[in-house]
This record gives structure tokens, sequence and C-alpha cells, in this order.
């Protein structure tokens, strides 16, 4: 196995707020139209390092889509290859740093309660993510067909032959029509096929044709 830098952590709740922001008033919606018959949700937050990614999905959608959080399944699987990440994940406590970045306020009072210098997420956000132990430079254990896949700032430090190759495994998870989203500063790269970049909100994701008309897209892949 190729020696791998060390990768950081570092994380923090509704990190690129244009992402969430593009999530709320155009993917959600429109994933709730498309899903409506079978009313499931399947998101995957990849190397969701200390669990924030995956819980400021959950907080967005019980805020934006409430009924949509009662009557439908809604799976959120955040992975990650650090134990100790997904350990913090799991118990849901965060710093007052934590905290104080990114988090809108209302959001914190309505999702958090205090415990001495730290703050713990509720229950119900908690049990609405499961976490589990995947490393993304292995083959993947057997995983529901996803309508969003949260894959943010870990490409980066991969280098491009092992970006092309984690991405083209990743490609039979996804449902037609299915959504990566890539960290600000990471782009798919032109010999990655199948994916069509669109705009929402000022976010770029990117949405999976698996018949191969991936063209078309708001903006070219890079
Ligand atoms: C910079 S953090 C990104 C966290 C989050 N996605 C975000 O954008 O805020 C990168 C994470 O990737 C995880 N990671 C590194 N190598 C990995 C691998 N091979 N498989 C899965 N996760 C990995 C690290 O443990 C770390 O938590």
């Amino acid at each position: 196995m190729n020696q791998m830098p060390q990768i950081p952590s570092e994380t923090s709740f509704f990190r690129d707020i244009k992402v969430f922001e593009g999530l709320r008033k155009q993917i959600f919606p429109e994933l709730l139209r498309r899903n409506y018959q079978q009313q499931q949700l399947n998101i995957w937050s990849a190397a969701c390092s200390r669990g924030q990614e995956a819980y400021s999905l959950a907080m967005l959608l019980d805020d934006a889509f409430p009924l949509m959080v009662d009557r439908w399944t809604i799976q959120i699987l955040a992975s990650d290859i650090s134990d100790e990440v997904l350990h913090q994940a799991r118990s849901g406590v965060y710093s007052d740093l934590d905290i104080k970045r990114r988090l809108p306020k209302r959001f914190r009072d309505r999702y958090f309660h205090r415990q001495g210098n730290h703050w713990v997420i509720c229950d119900e956000i908690r049990l609405m993510v499961q976490f589990r132990r995947i490393d993304l430079r292995q083959p993947l254990p057997p995983l529901p067909q996803m309508d969003l896949v949260f894959l943010r700032n870990l490409l980066i430090y991969f280098e491009v032959s092992q970006r092309t190759q984690l991405v083209n495994r990743l490609q039979p998870i996804f449902k037609p029509q299915g959504y990566l989203v890539l960290g600000a500063s990471e782009t798919l790269t032109s010999s990655i096929e199948g994916f069509r970049a669109i705009l929402r909100d000022g976010a770029v994701f990117y949405e999976f044709c698996p018949s191969g008309d991936a063209s078309g897209g708001d903006r070219p892949l890079l």
C-alpha cells in the first residue's frame, strides 16, 4: 500500500456555506420531488472527520424539511478511516471553538445543550447519523444507492491517479442523477467520466450521469 501523507482532520459545521444554501434551496427540494414515491433519501458523508459535516446535513434537513424528516426514511451514513475522529463524532460533544465556527446561533440554541465547557448535540440529530469506519483506498463495503455523497477535502491530499481511482470506484453507489459534492478547492479532472458539473446557488455539484451524457453542465470539468 502507498505511504499516505498525514491527512488533517480539519472540519467545521456548515463548512462552505454556499453548498448548504444550494442544498436547501435547490438540491433537497429536487430530491424531495424525485424520491416522493419511495419516501427515502440516502446520504453519505465520506471522510466525515469529527462529524460536523454529517450533523450539519441532519440539522439542515430537520430545520428546512421537517415533514420529510418525520415521514421519510432518511439514512445519513458518515465514515472516516480514523477511529479517533469517529469516536468523537459518535459522542456528539464539541468545544466552544467548534460551536463558534460557522454554526448559526439559531442552530446552536435549537440542537445543542451545554455540558460543562462543552456542547452536546441533541439525540434527535445524533440518531439521524450512522458512523462507520471505511477506508476509501480499499474496496467499498456494500452500501445503499446514494442520492448525495459528500467527499470534501480529501482528494486534495491524493495524487491525480488515486483521485481518479477513488471517484471511479464510487460511481456504482450513486443513484442516476445523484450528486457528488467536493471541497471548495477541489475539482474533478477530465479523466473522470460520468459526472457533469452544475451550479446551484453559487456552489458546484457534480451530477452523476450514468448514460455517459455528462456534457452540457454549467461549467466544464477542469
Ligand atoms: C480534511 S478532513 C475533511 C473533513 C470533512 N469532509 C470536511 O470537508 O470538512 C479529511 C478526513 O479524511 C480522513 N481520511 C484520510 N484518509 C482517508 C481514507 N483513506 N479513507 C477515509 N477517510 C480518510 C481523515 O481522517 C480526515 O478526517
